[in-house]
């Protein structure tokens, strides 16, 4: 539809008919046997006219569904305006893919953009038409449960996935069959919730909001993001809701934004909770002043709006903004012309997942997995498995575990899932192998509340016991010990902060016993956030962190073990030595007493005084199945200008005999600013695959744009001075060379 005949309709519509646009409902109200439920449903005052003229709903999918809801929507629609369909595919639809935290630690944006792509695909043939991701939010609180949605704790990577995501989903033309509108989440900065703790306020200078925590949404903003959600958190005490600094004069001002802003589920509503409202209509005021468009499953807009404008409270005109934006992407999606969109019963009902869509589920899997320990004992030789030089005992609850998706995976059929003993085997590793699941998840009075459904321990202790009993045997009889551990999908995601994050207590009860009696174990942990696993990390001689792996998480598992693929990720988010340490993150400040090695002793300096400063593993950090040896770094010059880079380069060499990947990193220093300056901050990373033996050469470009930061005056500028540039494995690496810029 051209854009005067948008005009035209919005002059034909009534205002009832502009602000029940602006309503979005859950699926329940469309569909009877839509289950899938997001978000607390409040019962709240609408009419049949309402539901039948709202704009949007989100968490209802199949292509027959969608059809059959779309086809009785326009019949009753007055002006025959297409109903809109959202949901969360955040890691896939049907295929599940790695959570955004294990998509974060492949340090390959390429690898994220084809997930998002193939996600897409999949649930445009559901008819899908906007997904509710990237989520971009900067997390370093492992607390938090929402971690595991983000791609980490530095800006610079984010940035990269955002942008990487958001080409992903939306492709060349978001109206086409395959593609979704993306929805960028959640402005802004959700990712810092005091304590940790699930929707609470969050606190931080205008400064570190600005160059740490905005710049992944504005990357998603630059890659053509078509919506954004408002987040539930406070920002200078003020809802984000409700914040027109940041939705009008930032988001849409400075960034550009020119999408739909949508609140997130009840936000508007949720004003009043947090005392920044006296009621629904004065949170509807609130949010239509900040420019919020949709109204996420409340009534606040489609009951008060009208009101507001006859009492001459707001503009007509604030209306027509919102629904123009509304009809707009709606016009983008194709929907005028097509209301179907994307969906096929055929492509959507089919009986097996794509075979292609499985590969790049096991690729991206591996390529997510971080081995943090391995002291050889991995990978194992098949051969010598089935030579029966190695008796391998298999244990843990996660060994027959189908559900190894994240909490964010609502659309799929877990039957789907390929579990480690289905992985064992379909890839023919049958000798010389027993598995015993030894223990529940989670422990005995845990429970855990979930979206769908709830989670605990569903065994007696004897049962419990039972189930140890059987597994210390099997560990007895075996020369190595593979046990799958971890957190419960549910004790992650939305709602599932943890103060104590650490593996549940019942699976270490199995682990310390099968430790008595064999000391040969590899751990491979499952967890939707870094954990504090200090009583494994000095007992097990192995670890490898798969996060929550998705459909093809058993096989990418057995290929790694066994060596057919070598572990490919990087730490995406700091495993802290204990939760005492968050927020922790590599990017800090050097302070006034910075702890190093010759004042460890004393006792005023920033330190703990029962814990180390440094996380158990840094950022960027991870093993594989070979060594790299990186050369100093030289630089095409000492000296940088405003209008010139500098090239830095690095030898980089595989000294082992396994092809491997490695994720060679840049971290710049500004040694001295107009207001303290990281210890570091990672500007570049790259890929590389490297056969035994081989060197390449790797360069990054240093421009002056690397060094900008919110100075004194609160100018994004770069200052001159002295710098350092680290190149190295991780954010740790002390290979380092100097250079000044000039302006
Ligand atoms: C939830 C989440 C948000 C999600 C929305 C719709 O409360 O905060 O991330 O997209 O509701 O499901």
């Amino acid at each position: 539809m051209e854009e005067r005949d948008l005009q035209k309709l919005l002059s034909e519509m009534s205002l009832d008919e502009k602000i029940d646009q602006m309503l979005q409902l859950n699926g329940q109200f469309y569909s009877e046997d839509s289950e899938v439920v997001t978000g607390p449903m409040k019962q709240f005052g609408i009419n049949e006219k309402q539901i039948n003229q709202a704009g949007s709903v989100l968490n209802v999918t199949g292509a027959r569904n969608v059809k059959r809801i779309q086809d009785n929507y326009m019949k009753k629609n007055p002006h025959k305006i297409p109903l809109m369909f959202m949901a969360d595919i955040i890691n896939g639809y049907r295929t599940i893919f790695p959570m955004p935290l294990a998509q974060g630690c492949t340090f390959d944006t390429d690898l994220a953009k084809e997930i998002a792509a193939v996600s897409a695909r999949e649930a445009a043939r559901a008819g899908i038409h906007v997904t509710f991701s990237p989520m971009v939010d900067l997390v370093r609180d492992a607390r938090w449960g929402r971690v595991m949605e983000s791609t980490g704790e530095d800006t610079y990577l984010n940035c990269c996935f955002a942008q990487a995501m958001v080409e992903g989903y939306q492709g060349e033309d978001v109206g086409s069959k395959d593609t979704l509108a993306a929805c960028v989440k959640h402005f802004a900065a959700y990712g810092l919730p005091t304590a940790g703790r699930e929707y609470n306020n969050v606190e931080l200078s205008e400064r570190t909001l600005r160059d740490n925590y905005l710049p992944a949404y504005e990357a998603a903003v630059k890659a053509g993001c078509e919506m954004a959600m408002t987040s539930f958190n406070t920002i200078n005490l003020i809802p984000v809701t409700g914040h027109s600094y940041l939705t009008r004069d930032i988001l849409r001002g400075e960034m550009g934004f020119e999408g739909v802003l949508i609140s997130d589920w009840a936000s508007i509503a949720e004003m009043v909770n947090h005392g920044y409202a006296h009621d629904k209509k004065d949170a509807a005021y609130k949010a239509i002043v900040a420019g919020v468009d949709i109204d996420m499953m409340t009534d606040c807009y489609t009951n008060n709006l009208k009101k507001l404008v006859e009492e001459g409270q707001i503009s007509e005109e604030l209306i027509d903004e919102a629904v123009m934006r509304i009809l707009k992407l709606k016009n983008k999606l194709g929907l005028f012309e097509n209301p179907y969109k994307g969906a096929d019963e055929i492509e959507d009902e089919r009986a097996e997942i794509p075979e292609e869509h499985r590969k790049l589920a096991r690729r991206a899997a591996a390529e997510s997995f971080v081995l943090l320990k391995n002291d050889g004992l991995l990978p194992i030789s098949k051969d010598s498995l089935e030579k029966g030089h190695r008796k391998i005992a298999f244990i843990g609850p996660y060994i027959f575990e189908k559900n190894m998706n994240s909490t964010w995976s609502f659309f799929v059929n877990t039957e789907d899932n390929v579990t480690i003993e289905e992985a064992l085997k379909a890839n023919g590793y049958n000798h010389n192998i027993s598995l015993a699941k030894g223990s529940t998840i989670l422990s005995p009075g845990d429970y855990v509340p979930g979206f769908a459904y709830n989670s605990y321990c569903d065994a007696t202790e004897d049962e419990l016991n039972q189930m140890r009993l059987e597994a210390v045997r099997k560990a007895k009889e075996a020369d190595l010990v593979v046990m799958a551990l971890g957190e419960h999908r549910e004790q992650s995601g939305e709602g599932a902060s943890r103060a104590d994050i650490t593996i549940p207590k019942v699976q270490m009860e199995l682990f310390n016993a099968v430790y008595e009696v064999n000391k040969n174990i590899a751990v491979i942990l499952f967890s939707g956030r870094p954990l504090d696993i200090r009583d494994i990390n000095d007992k097990a001689r192995a670890i490898l962190e798969v996060w929550m792996p998705g459909t093809e998480g058993g096989n990418a598992i057995v290929d790694v073990i066994f060596g057919h693929t070598p572990p490919g990720g990087r730490l995406a988010m700091s495993f802290p030595y204990s939760v005492g340490q968050v927020p922790i993150f590599y990017n800090e400040f050097n302070t006034g007493r910075r702890l190093t090695q010759d004042n460890e002793r004393t006792r005023c300096i920033s330190k703990y005084l029962d814990i180390p400063n440094t996380p158990l593993y840094p950022f960027g950090y991870g093993l594989t199945y070979t060594d790299f040896q990186y050369s100093n770094i030289t630089l095409s010059s000492n000296v940088l200008k405003s209008d010139t880079a500098i090239e830095a380069r690095v030898a980089v060499t595989n000294i082992g005999n396994l092809a491997a990947k490695e994720v060679v990193q840049m971290y710049i220093q500004d040694l001295v600013g107009s207001v303290v300056r990281p210890i570091r901050e990672l500007k570049g990373f790259k890929k590389i695959l490297l056969q035994p033996g081989e060197t390449q050469v790797v360069s990054f470009e240093i421009n002056c744009e690397m060094l900008k930061f919110t100075d004194i005056n609160m100018n994004f500028v770069a200052e001159h001075g002295q710098f350092k540039v680290y190149i190295g494995q991780d954010s740790t690496t002390e290979n380092e060379a100097e250079f000044e810029f000039i302006k």
